[in-house]
């Protein structure tokens, strides 16, 4: 385990900012994980995962620790489901090929999202009709404090849309180190609800679709509409979809009759962000070297060498377009460092 100094975590961070770290370590045991806390808990460190829901908008002036524990095995089977422990440092993706790989579903709808193992339960990530909750059995974290292990039950995440305890209540008191899920063996439960992905099977004329098929699919709509990080810096969605009462619907619904929408419950309805922003006029825009995305007004890109606060003033803009347009709060999935 050696400590760098002065490290550019440029290819540490999917945006492709060049923010510095002060110090740099790379983790590749739970021993070494809880030594150096033991050492550094009193001294600020920030914790690094695959960088995938960061904007880094300044340097990092501390020991970056880059979590990059690695490891996947079946935990417990039976003749129809099984549990798999994967390492925090796995990188999400490789995850999903490999339950495919064995034919292992439920996880084929987050397939080809950025980041690893050991962040995509703290935003509880999502996408077509599935969120990770939806798999997770619970999750084994570092206590940064006293070094302790803690397994967290799904009901101890508080998982909700793009949120969870370790977002919360418990933000940078603990850090993920494995992360159980439950798949399943045989008569897989497909979800094909989202419009986009029965459009795509019948495109590529899928009539019994598998598993993989589902991923397949997600895929081939992921890269039509999102930016692969590694031509175009991004972070995927970088605002939340607002939630708003009926009401406020209502009214916004009576100056844009086609806004589309998903219920949530009797009184609140979820607003595609990505909507508000294409109407604000953003969708396409480009500023030097950053802008909104072109085919997903959601996400917002680096070109090349922007920096991370150019980055933020532009979500502050769209934030108060949106707010002086529509009257609608939109807040930011991505974390701002
Ligand atoms: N829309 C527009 N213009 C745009 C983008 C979207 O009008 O530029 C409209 C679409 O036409 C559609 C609606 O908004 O009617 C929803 O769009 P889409 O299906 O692309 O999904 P989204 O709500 O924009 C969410 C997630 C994505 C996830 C997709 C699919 C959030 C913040 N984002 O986006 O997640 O892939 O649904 O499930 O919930 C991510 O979190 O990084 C991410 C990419």
């Amino acid at each position: 385990m050696t400590v760098e100094k002065n490290v550019s975590l440029k290819s540490h961070n999917t945006f492709g900012i060049d923010a510095k770290a002060t110090s740099y370590c790379n983790i590749s045991t739970v021993e070494e994980l809880k030594s150096i806390l033991k050492k550094q808990h009193q001294n600020p460190f920030f914790i690094l995962g695959g960088g995938s829901n960061m904007l880094l908008t300044k340097d990092i002036e501390a020991l970056v620790l880059h979590i990059n524990l690695k490891g996947i095995k079946v935990v417990n089977e039976t003749d129809d489901k099984v549990v798999i422990q994967a390492m925090a440092g796995e990188n999400w993706h490789d995850f999903v090929l490999w339950c495919l790989d064995k034919n292992y579903g439920g996880i084929e709808n987050l397939s080809l999202i950025p980041g690893n193992v050991g962040t995509a339960p703290i935003q509880n990530i999502g996408a077509y009709g599935v969120e990770l909750k939806d798999i997770f059995v619970s999750c084994e974290a570092i206590n940064v404090e006293n070094q302790t292990l803690r397994v967290f039950t799904k009901e101890d995440c508080q998982f909700d849309y793009r949120e969870s305890v370790f977002k919360q209540k418990l933000k940078g008191k603990y850090i993920i180190t494995s992360v159980n899920f439950e798949l399943t063996k045989t008569n897989h439960n497909l979800h094909m609800d989202y419009g986009a992905i029965k459009e795509q099977l019948s495109a590529s004329g899928v009539k019994k679709p598998t598993i993989t098929d589902i991923s397949e699919a997600v895929i081939a709509i992921r890269q039509s509409k999102l930016p692969d990080p590694k031509e175009i810096g991004n972070s995927g969605s970088f605002f939340k979809n607002p939630i708003v009462s009926k009401e406020k619907f209502e009214k916004l619904q009576e100056n844009f009759p086609k806004v589309p929408f998903y219920k949530i419950s009797e009184d609140s309805i979820k607003v595609p962000a990505g909507w508000l922003i294409e109407k604000a006029g953003f969708k396409g825009k480009r500023f030097n070297d950053y802008g909104v995305h072109n085919k997903q007004a959601l996400v917002l890109v680096n070109y090349g060498s922007a920096k991370g606060k150019d980055i933020y003033n532009l979500a502050l803009l769209i934030k108060k377009t949106i707010k002086r347009i529509f009257d609608i709060e939109i807040e930011t999935e991505v974390n701002i460092i």
